[in-house]
């Protein structure tokens, strides 16, 4: 059976239960840690020197990571990854921030991760790269003379090529992508839009609905939406109500009805116009009767946006205890860190609303968990956001448009007083989209695609 050979910009090298706040972790480690193999990427750290890669063994995952020096970090991740391409990506271009040598620096470092990569291979292994950071990397993969099945994955969201054309570099980005056997996106959307970005910026031709064609070269896409492992997770949910953390939140509420958000402090969250939509509720509510929880995760704090953000929503939450608290009552409470993933799911079980309202994002998983963290007896309301990719699969969730506070205040009431028998049936809808799948089998899902031939041979993994 040949080797997994992961490469993504954050590598998770397991340690403990803490918080690790983000998507591609939380659907990969499950896999890697089941079937082994190697994992390569960024090691976290900011040092001087190019070091080769570091290699920690945790159980049949080889993790093999390498320092970023301090103008790496600032033109690769701070600077084009996340002050380009994640804002233009993600349909926010007035967020970008470009300098021309932040873009060198990102091809730079996509080649350095190619030829520290390179002497690690082996012959039949298959190469799966993920996400925005390494969009490069397929390209220099090859011109070192990788020939084995190379796939790639993005996790966020691909805009129409107009929008996608504001990013300088783009273009070049795409062709260097497109040398990858298979490209799996989260949401059809994505993959079409991402389809009309190659044949407008790399002159590749559409053979199919699953199929590009680039120099003769035949270019795979696919539709993969990450999946969380649901039972598990609602096993932790449940157990985690007997946890001190759990016990303590659902005494402090004294009967009142909460309303959870969990995310990381990213502008694309909508976490001020989530904010704005909870003062309208509060405005309309009696003192008393609900309480809201956000709990932010700060990331990226290099990135100016995201310093601006975590001011702005302080400021917010703020006002709102200051207009609407009383000597004995907070409307709202907002920690801004990491809570572990147990005590995440704790909490979602116990929230009669969770609040996951995104401007624009890949997936979003936590739109899942909290389906998965309820109670099937009384479930609470997922009130979600059209622009989630999560939305294709939970339309039993209310709908929500980000941009429309009165809009999301409306779901907000129409969720606190849901009648059980509504909330049910949406919350069952909601379930048999999850239920069925998991982690391991969307990455199985790909990895088959990717290479059949080889994985005809391995049993179909996560029948959760
Ligand atoms: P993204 O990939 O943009 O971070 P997702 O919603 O897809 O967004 O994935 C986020 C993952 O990280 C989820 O598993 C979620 O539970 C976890 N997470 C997000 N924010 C926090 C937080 N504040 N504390 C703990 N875990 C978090
Ligand atoms: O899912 C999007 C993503 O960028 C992942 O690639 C990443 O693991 C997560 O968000 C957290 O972001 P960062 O690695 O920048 O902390």
């Amino acid at each position: 059976m040949s080797r997994i050979v992961v490469v993504s910009n954050r590598v998770p090298v397991p340690q403990g239960n803490a918080g690790q706040a983000g998507g591609l972790a939380v659907a990969l480690l499950g896999l890697m840690q089941r079937r082994g193999g190697l994992w390569f990427g960024w090691s976290g750290a900011v040092a001087e020197g190019q070091a080769g890669p570091s290699m920690v063994q945790r159980g049949g995952v080889g993790y093999a990571t390498i320092d970023l020096t301090e103008a790496e970090h600032r033109g690769f991740y701070t600077g084009y990854s996340n002050g380009v391409l994640w804002p233009m990506l993600h349909g926010l271009p007035h967020l970008m921030s470009f300098r021309r040598q932040d873009l060198d620096i990102y091809r730079r470092v996509n080649r350095r991760f190619a030829d520290a990569l390179v002497p690690m291979l082996r012959r039949d292994d298959r190469i799966w790269v993920h996400d925005y950071h390494l969009l490069s990397l397929p390209g220099a993969l090859r011109q070192r003379g990788v020939l084995g099945p190379t796939g790639f994955y993005l996790h966020v969201p691909f805009p129409a090529p107009e929008a996608a054309a504001v990013a300088p570099g783009i273009r070049g980005l795409v062709q260097d992508v497109l040398a990858s056997d298979l490209l799996g996106f989260q949401t059809a959307m994505d993959r079409d839009n991402f389809a009309a970005s190659a044949i407008g910026f790399a002159g590749a031709v559409r053979t199919g609905e699953d199929r590009l064609e680039l120099g003769g070269r035949p270019v795979r896409l696919g539709v993969f939406p990450a999946e969380i492992a649901a039972p598990e997770f609602a096993a932790t949910a449940a157990a985690q109500q007997a946890a001190e953390p759990v016990r303590l939140l659902a005494q402090s509420l004294r009967g009142q009805a909460l309303l959870l958000g969990v995310d990381r402090l990213d502008p694309t969250k909508g976490l001020p116009e989530r904010l704005e939509a909870f003062r309208r509720v509060a405005a309309r509510r009696t003192a008393r009767s609900l309480t809201m929880l956000q709990i932010a995760a700060p990331s990226r704090e290099d990135v100016v946006a995201y310093r601006r953000l975590r001011q702005e929503i302080d400021a917010a939450a703020g006002a709102i205890n200051s207009e609407f608290g009383e000597p004995d009552w907070l409307p709202l409470r907002l920690l801004a860190r990491p809570q572990t993933r147990d005590m995440v799911a704790g909490f979602m079980r116990l929230a009669r609303v969770g609040l996951v309202t995104p401007i624009r994002d890949g997936m979003n998983l936590v739109a899942k968990e909290y389906v998965a963290a309820q109670d099937p007896a009384d479930p609470g309301v997922l009130v979600l956001s059209r622009f989630a990719g999560a939305a294709a699969q939970l339309s039993s969730a209310l709908l929500v448009n980000p941009h429309d506070a009165e809009g999301m205040a409306e779901a907000i009431c129409t969720a606190l007083d849901m009648p059980l028998a509504e909330r049910r049936a949406r919350w069952q809808d909601a379930w048999a989209a999850i239920a069925e799948t998991s982690p391991e089998r969307w990455g199985e899902t790909f990895l088959r695609a990717l290479a059949p031939e080889d994985l005809e041979r391995l049993p179909v993994a996560g029948t959760a």
